[in-house]
């Protein structure tokens, strides 16, 4: 079942070791330990729990984040992926959210964080009679810290660093990443709201407030801050926008607090101290086949999500918390992600172009049933074991968030998240310390070859260029069946997002691929529809605008 590629990455990061490093468990070992730890959560029939959950992991249908897969019966196992930590315009904030946040990370856990609130560069400072450092300086000693403690041994923490456009270092932020050196271990956003969007479109002056005292510090106009961004992002994919007002429109607990900050992929909106535990889907595991015709299986899907949202309830409870303000939150809100992946090798198999209304109807139908099903299961588990506050019917705050999936796709063996096909051959760089896999796509090899198109020729070309585009013998239907990123227009990247999003009550993690040869007022259109169409985030990126890419497309020669 399990791919080379899978049992790879499984040997270098996810079996246990003993204290000589030594490997002493098998993938089906590990998927035993997790599911026997998460059964643990419950009152009775255990073992019976434990084998159904059993069956789901070995078989592929669904995968939690990482940490769970990692440190689940570990005795202080952390299992989320997901926390936010607040940060004051103190040092004693500022430090102690720092050490926190290197205990999150060493646990395997990513932290957001929005730096609004400390006072601006070159601004008093009583206690020492001094100059203010600013955020950027304070990110650049997060990021410094961060270098060097890996999570749980294994993988370089992530961190969402975000500032709101009226914070009068805003410009500094916005090219705090320029040089593609600093801050590699954060991504950063600009926290928009519906005010700011306003005045861009009125083209309005823009006050620059000082968090110390409320006062204005700079006018500046809107538009500058905004071609700032949009520039910006247009050279480095950084940064990208996480808009604030359509977050706290669908805060589910304003009584609790307004949401500030996301983790590091911004698919969960959280208060400081929340965490939340993510899992996904493998929607190529979710068809059924009758005559050769491929359909999804949808009593398949709605009883692996109902199995789904108990397996992630019952990791709030198994999981291990490392701050004791963090266990009240996240117990308290109980918010969990349940997502997918391999959305783009579904859409492959039923046939259906991701750059189609087909498509996008599909993902809608697919995302609602999902939420559905979802609050179904949360409030089926809210009879039995409470809800998450009084007067609510759910056990969840949340319960669905779209996730990259950046390594459990590579585990499960298909496409990440709700992206396209990045290309139909490729090499995977970096995700095992730099070493270089090639790879052909499974999926349109397979159809390629049902569809008797498979020959050496075309094999040599999708290697050489990782795409079917330019090939004369390819009938048209398949070419826009195998489109990959680039070469979907952006338009449809967004509607997918928005799809997903419309049914997601957190938020999706995507990232608009672009070709090189992308324009910044595109970026800016961009950002604008994401605006419009109440997304809670977006991020760009255009094809080799950083040194460093995970992906790259395949050439061989
Ligand atoms: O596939 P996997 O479970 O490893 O993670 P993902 O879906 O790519 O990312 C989900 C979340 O895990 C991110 O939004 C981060 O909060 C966290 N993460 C992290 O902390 N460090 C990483 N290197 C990757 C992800």
């Amino acid at each position: 079942m399990l791919t080379d590629n899978a049992i790879e990455i499984l040997k270098e990061r996810y079996l246990l070791r003993n204290a000589e490093g030594k490997i002493i468990e098998s993938p089906e070992e590990l998927f035993r330990r997790v599911s026997r730890h998460i059964a643990s959560a419950e009152k009775k029939d255990r073992s019976l729990w434990e084998a159904r959950f059993y069956n789901l992991l070995a078989g592929l249908e669904f995968l939690p984040n990482s940490p769970t897969l990692m440190n689940a019966g570990n005795p202080k196992g952390q299992l989320s992926a997901c926390f936010v930590l607040p940060v004051d315009d103190s040092l004693e904030s500022i430090f102690t959210s720092l050490k926190d946040a290197a205990l999150i990370h060493q646990s395997g856990g990513g932290t957001g964080y929005n730096f609004s609130k400390l006072r601006p560069k070159g601004d008093w400072v009583t206690t020492s009679s001094g100059k203010a450092s600013g955020p950027v300086a304070f990110m650049k000693v997060y990021d410094a810290a961060t270098e060097h403690v890996k999570q749980g041994g294994k993988r370089r923490g992530a961190n969402m660093g975000i500032l709101n456009a009226d914070h009068p270092d805003i410009l500094d932020f916005i090219t705090s990443k320029a040089d593609d050196l600093s801050l590699q271990n954060f991504n950063i956003s600009v926290g928009i709201s519906n005010e700011f969007m306003k005045a861009v479109e009125e083209q309005l002056p823009w006050s620059l407030i000082n968090p110390r005292d409320g006062s204005i510090a700079k006018k500046v106009e809107a538009t500058e801050v905004w071609n700032a961004i949009t520039e910006e992002a247009w050279k480095t994919g950084d940064p990208g926008l996480i808009f604030l007002s359509t977050i706290n429109e669908q805060n589910p607990t304003p009584n609790l607090g307004t949401i500030e900050s996301t983790n590091p992929c911004g698919e969960v909106p959280l208060l400081p101290y929340e965490s939340c535990n993510l899992g996904s889907l493998n929607l190529v595991k979710m068809i059924s086949s009758q005559n050769d015709n491929i359909r999804l299986d949808w009593t398949k899907l709605g009883d692996t999500v109902t199995m789904a949202v108990r397996f992630l309830d019952n990791v709030i409870d198994a999981n291990h918390y490392i701050l004791s303000q963090i266990k009240k939150m996240t117990t308290t809100n109980r918010k969990i992600g349940l997502g997918v992946m391999g959305w783009a090798e579904l859409l492959m198999l039923l046939e259906i172009p991701y750059a189609s209304k087909k498509a996008i109807s599909l993902g809608e139908r697919l995302m609602k049933f999902i939420k559905e099903k979802s609050y179904e299961a949360s409030t089926a588990l809210s009879k039995e074991r409470g809800s998450f506050s009084s007067g609510q019917k759910r056990r969840n705050a949340t319960c669905n968030s779209i996730a990259p999936t950046g390594t459990i796709s590579v585990i499960a063996n298909t496409s990440y998240s709700i992206e396209p096909l990045f290309a139909l051959a490729y090499q995977r760089v970096g995700i095992l310390g730099g070493k270089v896999q090639n790879e052909f796509n499974r999926v349109f090899v397979q159809k390629m070859k049902e569809l008797k198109l498979w020959n050496k020729e075309i094999e040599n070309e999708v290697r050489k260029t990782g795409s079917i585009q330019h090939i004369k013998t390819i009938p048209n239907d398949m070419k826009e069946l195998f489109k990959t990123s680039l070469e979907i227009p952006w338009e449809y990247h967004l509607k997918h997002q928005l799809a997903f999003q419309k049914y997601t009550d957190n938020a999706v993690s995507k990232t608009i691929n672009l070709p090189t040869s992308a324009t910044i007022d595109e970026v800016s259109t961009i950002f604008w529809t994401a605006w419009k169409y109440k997304l809670k985030g977006i991020t760009v990126y255009r094809y080799g605008s950083k040194s460093k890419q995970v992906l790259q497309k395949c050439n061989l020669n």
